[in-house]
């Protein structure tokens, strides 16, 4: 199926502390974007790369016009849309602007500019065979708790107190790209578009809207270097990471 490549960059970055949107901020000499721009298109999957920048952006519109022009006439378009408050808006700008026809899409953040070719093709593969929804995934390390503030006398203990114990064994660390069939994933984000902003704040992916469809959301390994570059120390890693490939 003609398929779609959606990177959501429109995020502010703040918690890396370069005073840059995330996107733009530099590891091994090239802004973060182009890394996940050049993975995106290196699986060979996509027809169409959907990128969205924060409003008012024109230094990362700019590295994607100069990413195509790098690209040539190779039949990949790379398409910009302004991204919105949330990441689930700025999702919904992208899909707005799929070119008619895609029947897949991979939603793919750009705070993550290692993800291996060998994760964007599990995600496709599990699409074409039938998935209507598919995300890669990692176990678990650590023990997850749920957690609430404590009131009353508590609150002179400790700010939180626990809440419950999920099953590690069940448990996975979820990353991108998260694959769909393009209707089931429009379908969704128009549910979610009129869901109280309480609601919408608790969005952190799109696998959860399809959820909520009671759509069955796949499952297949993700791979260690496909984690989220946050913090600085994330930075630091992906560096080494880069360092080691030589
Ligand atoms: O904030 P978080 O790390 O969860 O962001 C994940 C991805 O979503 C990042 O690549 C970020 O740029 C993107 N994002 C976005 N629009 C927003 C917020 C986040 O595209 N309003």
């Amino acid at each position: 199926a003609p398929t779609a490549v959606v990177i959501v960059a429109a995020g502010s970055g703040t918690r890396l502390g370069y005073g840059l949107p995330k996107a733009l901020v530099p590891l091994a000499g090239a802004p973060l974007l182009l890394h996940t721009l050049r993975g995106a298109a290196g699986a060979g999957l996509a027809q169409q790369l959907c990128v969205a920048v924060p409003a008012g952006d024109t230094e990362l519109t700019e590295l994607c016009r100069t990413f195509a022009e790098e690209l040539g006439e190779g039949g990949l378009q790379i398409t910009v849309v302004e991204g919105g408050a949330t990441r689930a808006d700025s999702v919904r700008a992208a899909l707005a602007a799929l070119a008619p026809g895609t029947g897949h899409v991979l939603v793919h953040d750009a705070a993550r500019p290692l993800t291996p070719s060998d994760v964007f093709h599990r995600v496709a593969e599990a699409l074409d065979r039938g998935a209507a929804a598919v995300i890669p995934a990692m176990p678990v390390v650590d023990t997850i708790k749920s957690t609430a503030p404590t009131e009353g006398d508590a609150a002179a203990i400790a700010a939180e107190v626990v809440t419950g114990t999920a099953v590690r064994e069940q448990l996975r660390a979820v990353q991108t790209p998260q694959g769909f069939d393009a209707a089931t994933l429009l379908r969704a984000h128009e549910v979610a578009a009129g869901w109280e902003p309480e609601q919408a704040a608790a969005i952190t992916d799109d696998a959860m809207l399809v959820e909520s469809l009671g759509t069955p959301v796949y499952v297949v390994p993700g791979d260690l270097q496909s984690f989220k570059v946050t913090t600085p120390m994330d930075l630091h890693f992906a560096e080494t990471f880069i360092a080691a490939q030589g």
